[in-house]
């Protein structure tokens, strides 16, 4: 039935009819691999998480994650994050006396990491209930699902989902007897459409969304221009603490953490080429550069293309060099794909290997295409 609801659900409103799962895959994130992997004992894997029986410690079995028993793990993780994080936990010392978010009913779709672990546990200590899935089939620090659980959210969300298992925790989050969601947080436009196809009743009384990618932007734009929005909704790009740190210095360490743990290879004296100089451009570029790799740009707005050549890189069209890299990343945030002849013959083919941090919505399709050449609209 769920695979049904998928089918049908994907239809809408995307351009192609994976493209939220393929996003998701896409942005599989890459920090949750160690500690998830140790932590998952073969015999753990056998079983799925929904033909498991779980409580936690309080008797509730209000969750679905991969085993509640890392749950004390998971805590140690969150402590870090939390010191990261002094702008939330401020938050919660200052303003948990008076509940400023009580009555607020929140579902949530977003990686669930040890940093998203905080923020869900400050709307929960300022007074909102809070249903958490994970956005990603592939991100979810397992053991921080297990905290979380113990801590008593309601979380369904394990590493390595199947899609009828992805859309089986988002409606574990939306569909519940006596608790209607009356916000939503999301990342990947993923829960926001579910609700709206799924749920209408539910829709119509939400009060608020915020979407945190680019990607579940477009498709709240989409909806807006059908005039079916009927939700005001918060895109977390228009702010700057967001565009202005998280794209450019997050992206800087991630790319390398990235591209290290999927190839294993050196990246000193290799050919990178960065497609587009944006704020996530420059923190890859920045960082390829700092391990030694020799960086190309291209950029299709005069002001980057000359900020990257005052920063020491070489704008090229992807065309000159296409044959020469040894990496493709692709960071315009468009819909665009690796395309062409030259690409069919790229100086190490078995070497080659293309990446996108933020290719736009349908960036993950662009790997298997990428064998072909330029990057034209896609
Ligand atoms: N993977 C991640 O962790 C992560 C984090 C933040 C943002 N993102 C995504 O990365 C993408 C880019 O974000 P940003 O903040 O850098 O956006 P941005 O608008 O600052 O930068 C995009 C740049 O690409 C250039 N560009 C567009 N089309 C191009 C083309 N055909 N050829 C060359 N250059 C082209 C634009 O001129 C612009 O300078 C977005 O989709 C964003 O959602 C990913």
């Amino acid at each position: 039935q769920f695979a049904d609801d998928m089918q049908e659900f994907t239809k809408f409103p995307t351009k192609t009819g994976r493209r939220s799962l393929s996003r998701s895959i896409s942005q599989s994130s890459t920090d949750s691999y160690s500690s998830a992997a140790s932590y998952t004992d073969s015999s753990d894997d056998e079983v799925s998480p929904r033909e498991k029986q779980q409580t936690n410690s309080k008797g509730s079995s209000n969750f679905c994650v991969k085993n509640i028993k890392q749950a004390e793990f998971g805590r140690r993780e969150i402590e870090i994050a939390e010191q990261d994080m002094s702008a939330l936990i401020s938050l919660r010392k200052r303003a948990q006396g008076e509940k400023p978010l009580a009555g607020a009913k929140i579902v949530g779709c977003t990686h669930i990491t040890a940093q998203t672990a905080v923020l869900i546990e400050t709307l929960c200590a300022l007074g909102a209930q809070c249903r958490w899935s994970a956005c990603n089939i592939y991100s979810t620090q397992n053991e921080v699902a297990a905290a979380l659980a113990e801590a008593g959210v309601a979380v369904f969300a394990w590493k390595g989902e199947s899609e009828d298992d992805f859309w089986w925790c988002i409606d574990r989050c939306v569909n519940v007897d006596g608790w209607q969601a009356n916000m939503i947080l999301d990342d990947g436009g993923d829960l926001t459409h579910w609700v709206y196809k799924k749920y209408p009743n539910v829709f119509k009384k939400i009060r608020g969304i915020v979407e945190e990618s680019v990607t579940g932007v477009h498709r709240l734009y989409q909806l807006s221009k059908a005039g079916k929005l009927c939700v005001p909704a918060m895109n977390v790009n228009d702010s700057v603490t967001k565009q202005k740190f998280d794209n450019l210095y997050c992206c800087r360490e991630s790319i390398l953490d990235g591209l290290k743990r999927t190839t294993d290879v050196m990246f000193g004296g290799k050919q990178v080429v960065v497609c587009g100089y944006g704020e996530v451009g420059k923190g890859c570029c920045a960082a390829l550069k700092a391990l030694g790799a020799i960086v190309y740009v291209t950029e299709i707005d005069p002001i980057c293309a000359l900020q990257a050549c005052m920063d020491g890189f070489r704008v090229v069209k992807l065309s000159e060099v296409i044959r020469q890299v040894d990496v493709v990343i692709t960071c315009t945030g468009r819909d665009e794909k690796v395309v062409g002849e030259p690409w069919s013959r790229p100086r190490r083919s078995s070497h080659s290997q293309v990446g996108s941090l933020g290719g736009g919505g349908t960036s993950q399709p662009c790997v298997p295409r990428v064998f072909g050449g330029l990057l034209e609209p896609g």
